[in-house]
């Protein structure tokens, strides 16, 4: 392998009759990466992850996976990854141990070497001790922990992970994450990692490719996309919608205003990134005096990777939001203890 980058997407497509599901994406990702495609649902994250992993085949474009073509040359590229998907792949009537054994033994990997890595990779996710408890038995969080060793049993070169985290709760959402970080730094495995999850990528990934309607929109370290607005977001809250788009047409000309987002989801609220809230607050709040609009609440922030979000795509992952904001509290407390 020559390139110092584990996966190559050039320009790829992915068409199902009239519909373009990937629509002409590139990227890369380099060697002991971890890189987040963060998207709302339908965005075209595991129509990638499936044409990367040689699942489906890709209208046009092309795709290198640890240096391997995805359309001609699937099974080197088979052997080199491991997947988890995003929808539970598991045999419940068998034993946590005969799922790893069962998928071992397709990779024709020899017998002593199968038990010695089975057993490394369920002690990497402690599940020693539930080995031989019957699939059935396990909660969600333990089936993902054993996907992931099942994953891991071929030693990939890249693993995939799509929306690894989904329907779990909090603490073994977290479990996951520091799993996966783990992962990255004992094995030096690049991972490609799909999510919704904005505090997901923010906390795990070195680099983000936001992606919707199956474009990469912007894609950067978290750090770098955040540092790409300046000043600071005031988040707006008025009484009705009307009130906010007078608010956006009386802001319109303020050189300080770099941007005014509507909030798709609820046009009541508006994302306004400025330069100087000091002194652009007031302004802010005199124009909306003026015209008599009534401000519900005001709120002011540095901008996050959910700002990067809004001013990219223009809306928000509203749902998740509260749920990654509390997972990511916790992670902060059990650092802290
Ligand atoms: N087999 C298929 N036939 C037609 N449309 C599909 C098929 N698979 C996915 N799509 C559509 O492609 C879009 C992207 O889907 P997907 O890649 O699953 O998104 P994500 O994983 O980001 O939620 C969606 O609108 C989905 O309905
Ligand atoms: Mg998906």
């Amino acid at each position: 392998m020559l390139s110092k980058n584990s996966i190559e997407v050039s320009k790829l497509i992915k068409e199902y009759g009239d519909f373009t599901a990937v629509n002409g994406i590139s990227f890369n990702v380099k060697k002991g990466e971890i890189f987040g495609l963060l998207g709302p649902n339908g965005a075209g994250k595991t129509t990638t992850v499936h044409i990367l992993t040689t699942i489906i085949d890709k209208t046009s474009g092309e795709a290198e996976v640890a240096g391997f073509d995805v359309s001609k040359d699937k099974d080197a590229v088979r052997a080199h990854i491991g997947i988890v998907f995003q929808d539970p792949s598991i045999d419940d009537r068998l034993t946590g141990y005969e799922n790893l054994e069962l998928h071992a033994m397709m990779y024709s990997i020899d017998k002593e070497t199968r038990t010695k890595r089975i057993k490394e990779m369920l002690e990497m996710v402690e599940l020693s001790d539930k080995a031989n408890v019957v699939m059935s038995n396990y909660s969600g969080g333990m089936r993902r922990r054993l996907e992931i060793a099942r994953g891991l049993l071929n030693e990939p070169n890249v693993l995939f992970l799509d929306e690894p985290t989904v329907g779990l709760d909090t603490q073994t959402r977290r479990h996951i994450l520091e799993y996966i970080k783990k992962l990255n730094e004992k094995y030096k495995l690049t991972v490609l990692l799909t999510t919704h999850y904005i505090e997901e990528a923010d906390y795990l990934c070195d680099r983000v490719a936001i992606i919707d309607h199956g474009k990469i929109v912007v894609c950067d370290t978290p750090q770098k996309l955040k540092e790409g607005l300046h000043g600071d977001i005031i988040k707006i809250t008025m009484k009705t919608e009307k009130e906010i788009s007078e608010l956006d047409k009386a802001l319109k000309g303020f050189k300080n205003v770099s941007s005014f987002k509507i909030d798709e989801a609820d046009k009541k609220v508006a994302y306004i990134n400025v330069l100087e809230t000091g002194s652009d607050l007031p302004k802010i709040i005199e124009q909306a005096f003026k015209k008599k609009l009534n401000i519900t609440s005001i709120d002011i922030r540095k901008p996050s990777l959910e700002d990067v979000f809004i001013h990219y795509t223009g809306k928000s992952i509203r749902d998740e939001e509260a749920a990654g904001n509390e997972m990511m509290q916790s992670i902060v407390r059990s650092r802290m203890r």
